[in-house]
């Protein structure tokens, strides 16, 4: 399919997922949000590819935030339906059933943020900031900042940075436990490709239930999440992936064929 403001390349089982507005630094407007959605489903449907990279286009931006142009008119009613947009286009990646990964390139401010929150792991270039600077514009974050930012780094240091719409640093959002990694901003698109690379090597089948288990697990109490870990480990034994993994450690191969089945 062809975007107008997103780019979707396939290369070897990873699918790289461009913001495309590098004018706007990459901001989110109601058109981009529904490719971003589309490609998701385009991604979902293709058996091919089974990890997912987001990124933003030029050396700028991740994503700058939501589209404040956009947002400047909104009426009540519209503010809902864009937040509701921007909400179900993060859901449906971050329950997509295959690890997506966000590479960090610079600003990642508001729906910037929360993209990259919506991803299972991010990497940032040491030239990334990262922010919720809504409530200087009079608004709350409204793609999921105010539910994910506190999953990640607690509560106290989502209110703290939500409520002073602070910009940190690369290193910052390391240290709070924002990102997994900072790497320069030339190793940024390799080192994430590794780390794509390094996840196809295994059972995509087992991959997507350990996704399942952890997103779903960490919403409920820990003894029915632990069951839930019970039913999806089962589950595992009924796949030719899970026999292939096993036979290949009795066998002492190092080579398996994973076939995502
Ligand atoms: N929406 C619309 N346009 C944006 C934008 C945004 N979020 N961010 C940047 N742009 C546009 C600018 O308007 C500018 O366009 P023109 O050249 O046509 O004037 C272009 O991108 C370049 O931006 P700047 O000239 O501002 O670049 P800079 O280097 O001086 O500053 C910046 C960079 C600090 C990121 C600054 O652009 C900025 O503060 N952007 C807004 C960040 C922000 O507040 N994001 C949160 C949005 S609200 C939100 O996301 C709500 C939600 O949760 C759903």
């Amino acid at each position: 399919m062809d975007f107008k403001n997103v780019l979707l390349k396939k290369e070897k089982g990873i699918g790289f997922l461009t913001i495309n507005r590098p004018a706007a630094l990459n901001a989110l407007n109601s058109e981009t949000l529904s490719e971003i959605h589309k490609a998701i489903e385009e991604i979902s449907n293709d058996d091919e590819v089974l990890a997912v990279i987001i990124t933003g286009a030029g050396d700028k931006a991740f994503v700058a935030g939501a589209d404040i142009s956009e947002m400047k008119d909104m009426s009540v009613i519209e503010g809902r339906k864009f937040g509701i947009l921007g909400n179900k286009v993060f859901r449906a990646i971050e329950t997509l059933e295959k690890p997506v990964i966000a590479a960090v390139n610079g600003f990642a401010l508001g729906g910037g943020c929360e993209l990259s929150m919506a991803c299972d792991i991010r990497i940032a270039s040491t030239k990334a900031k990262f922010g919720q600077p809504e409530v200087g514009l009079g608004i709350t974050p409204g793609f999921g900042g105010t539910q994910r930012l506190p999953r990640l780094v607690g509560m106290a240091m989502a209110k703290e940075l939500i409520y002073s719409s602070r910009i940190i640093g690369a290193e910052e959002a390391y240290r709070i436990g924002l990102v997994n990694k900072v790497v320069e901003p030339e190793a940024l698109m390799g080192e994430v490709t590794k780390l794509a690379e390094e996840i196809l090597r295994n059972a995509p089948i087992a991959v997507k239930l350990c996704k399942q288990a952890i997103n779903r697990g960490m919403q409920i109490d820990i003894d029915t999440a632990i069951s839930l870990e019970a039913e999806l480990f089962g589950e595992c034994f009924s796949t030719e992936d899970q026999k292939e993994g096993m036979s290949a450690f009795v066998e002492k191969r190092k080579e398996k064929q994973f076939k995502n089945r």
